[in-house]
């Protein structure tokens, strides 16, 4: 093809790229998979900065981080760190599906691979539960 004749196409618009993030019409299994690795790893980096500010109280001594921990024993944050175990498993055997398809490995089986890291992952948040709760 000549160059003069070559057409760029038009860029799509950024709503319409937005608002296909929320739509579960055309996400197929790998695309909710991308979606909640997405979730999850973005759940564990906000962790992270909060793990260290709750770490941040050993500064003060002993019974400061005592009593930050005796805080962390409310219910809320005993059901939001089962929600944890449930993301750090999710992703990391998603993770581990992810990085078995980057080497071309599964990726025909990439549904039935989803639905076992989902079923493990939930399998052995629930286990961590009964220890937890
Ligand atoms: C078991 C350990 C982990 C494994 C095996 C793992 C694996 C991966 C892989 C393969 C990706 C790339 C996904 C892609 O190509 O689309 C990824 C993305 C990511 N991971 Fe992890 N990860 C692990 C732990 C963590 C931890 C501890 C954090 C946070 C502190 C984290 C945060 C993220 C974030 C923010 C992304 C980018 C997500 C995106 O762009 O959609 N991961 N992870």
């Amino acid at each position: 093809m000549n160059i003069e004749e070559y057409k760029r196409p038009e860029p799509r618009q950024p709503e319409a790229r937005l608002s296909e993030w929320f739509s579960p019409a055309k996400r197929g299994v790998g695309g909710w998979a991308f979606l909640l690795h997405r979730f999850t790893g973005i759940v564990l980096v906000l962790y992270l900065a909060l793990h260290f500010y709750v770490l941040s109280y050993l500064a003060r001594g002993p019974e400061a981080y005592q009593a930050a921990l005796n805080f962390l024993e409310n219910p809320i944050f005993v059901a939001l760190e089962v929600a944890l175990i449930a993301a750090v498993i999710y992703h990391g055997l998603n993770g581990l599906r992810l990085i078995l398809m980057a080497y071309n490995i599964g990726v025909k089986h990439q549904k039935a691979m989803f639905w076992v890291v989902f079923v493990l992952s939930a399998l052995t948040t629930l286990v961590a539960a009964v220890y937890m709760l």
